[in-house]
């Protein structure tokens, strides 16, 4: 995608090594010189922001392991410890616990932006099926660390998240004992918890560097989801990209100050400063946030079982998001019903997260049933039938064309 590169050692040092490791061509070729299409808008930096983010997470829990202990008896007052002796454990911690909920807002905005423009669409299948493998990781290493503080919603939380393995026809119950290494959710269960917790980010590292791989092999897509016609059509990354991806983030980061220092438990579940204890049964047992569309789509189904599939497909659905929207035109920009549709579709999403956050009364049993349905017509019933009906608009040519202002008559590809 890139081309020859342009990487030309000055030095006889430079050389020597480049002979042997060309690495500074590498990062020259795809941190610096990358051909970036000049027409993306700022929904762009979230893939940005998404690796500061990991990076951040990564450091804070570092440094957080250095005072934890991973012990059923400790595990709540070492966190305690950390809040009010360790210098600055409060910030580290109040960094780490929001970090999760912005790294999950940037998520939840990039793949909305995938959607949106097409993104997953040829040739870019295996780059958003990297991603949604990203996603899987992510909501396991988050509902991991929350466990970790070992308060009532940790305790409780984990066992009603593993419990629905036990749905599982005739191997159920045994699965959810391997995964509690016990008959119930004790200390082994946060031994684990706490070792996975601890390696699936290094995991999560290693595939968002496939994800990256993936992009500079096919390149970005763009707002108005045309194919890159030449080098009129790009920029290099640095300066033009490196200055706006580094803008936002700094906006970002304000954003995620807000939450850490203003409103640190706004976010989470005032009950989790309760120590876990397996003889009482909080009220209302609910997931942080970013999972409870997922949770509300599992309450919808009277049935354990097929509440579980459903839930799991759910997500498991989006792999197959590529094929399941028939539409020649990539960007949403230029198909006005989908346009229209896929804000529907947001704000049904928005509104199953609603519902996962209230107890299961009649009335949002209700809705979540018929949210669900939607959910799950989007996918299989929408999208397939409204590529083939939909007459899009014309796209502009190329993307020069696109910053110009500039449409044809012509469909776009
Ligand atoms: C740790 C999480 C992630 C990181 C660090 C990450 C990183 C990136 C980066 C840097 C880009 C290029 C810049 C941009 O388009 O914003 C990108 C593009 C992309 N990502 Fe991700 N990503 C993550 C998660 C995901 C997830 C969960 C999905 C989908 C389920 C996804 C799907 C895509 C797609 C389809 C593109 C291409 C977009 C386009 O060119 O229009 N990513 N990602």
């Amino acid at each position: 995608m890139s081309g020859p590169s342009k990487y030309q050692p000055t030095s006889a040092v430079g050389k020597w090594f480049h002979e042997r490791l060309p690495i500074v061509a590498f990062a020259k070729d795809h941190a610096l010189d990358f051909p970036t299409p000049k027409n993306l808008n700022y929904w762009y930096t979230f893939g940005g922001i998404l690796a500061v983010m990991l990076v951040v997470q990564i450091v804070t829990g570092i440094v957080l392991v250095m005072h934890y202990t991973p012990q059923t008896d400790l595990a709540f007052t070492s966190v305690e410890h950390i809040m009010r002796d360790v210098n600055y454990g409060w910030m580290l911690r109040y960094l780490h616990m929001n970090g999760a909920s912005m790294f999950f807002i940037a998520v939840y905005i990039h793949m909305f932006r995938g959607m949106y423009y097409g993104s997953y669409k040829a040739p870019r299948e295996v780059l958003w099926m990297i991603g949604v493998i990203i996603y899987l990781i992510m909501m396991a290493t988050a509902f991991m660390g929350y466990v970790l503080p070992w308060g009532q919603m940790s305790f409780w939380g984990a066992k009603v998240i593993t419990n629905l393995f036990s749905a599982i026809p005739f191997v159920g119950d045994s699965v959810t004992t391997w995964l509690w290494g016990g008959y119930s959710v004790d200390n082994p269960t946060l031994n684990r918890f706490f070792s996975l917790h601890y390696l699936l980010p290094f995991v999560l590292a290693g595939v968002v560097i496939l994800h990256i791989w993936a992009l500079h092999v096919v390149g970005n897509n763009n707002p108005a989801g045309v194919d890159v016609k030449g080098p009129g059509d790009t920029v290099p990354f640095h300066p033009y990209y490196t200055i706006k991806d580094g803008f936002v983030i700094v906006v970002f980061f304000m954003f995620y100050a807000l939450f850490v220092f203003y409103g640190p438990n706004y976010l989470g579940d005032a009950v989790n400063y309760v120590p876990a204890n397996p003889l009482s049964t909080p009220s209302h047992i609910k997931p942080e946030w970013y999972y409870l569309p997922f949770y509300a789509i599992l309450r919808s189904i009277p049935d354990k079982l097929f509440g579980v599939i459903a839930m799991f497909s759910s997500i498991l659905i989006l792999f197959f998001l590529p094929w399941l929207d028939t539409s020649r035109v990539r960007s949403g920009r230029y198909r006005p019903i989908f346009k229209l549709e896929f804000w529907i579709f947001a704000v049904v999403c928005v509104a199953l997260g609603f519902i996962g956050s209230k107890p299961p009364e009649p009335v949002y049993v209700f809705w979540s049933r018929i949210l669900t349905f939607y959910y799950f017509a989007h996918f299989i019933i929408i999208l397939p039938v409204l590529g083939l009906m939909e007459t899009p608009k014309p796209a502009p040519n190329s993307i020069s064309d696109d910053v110009l202002g500039k449409s044809s008559l012509m469909p776009a590809e």
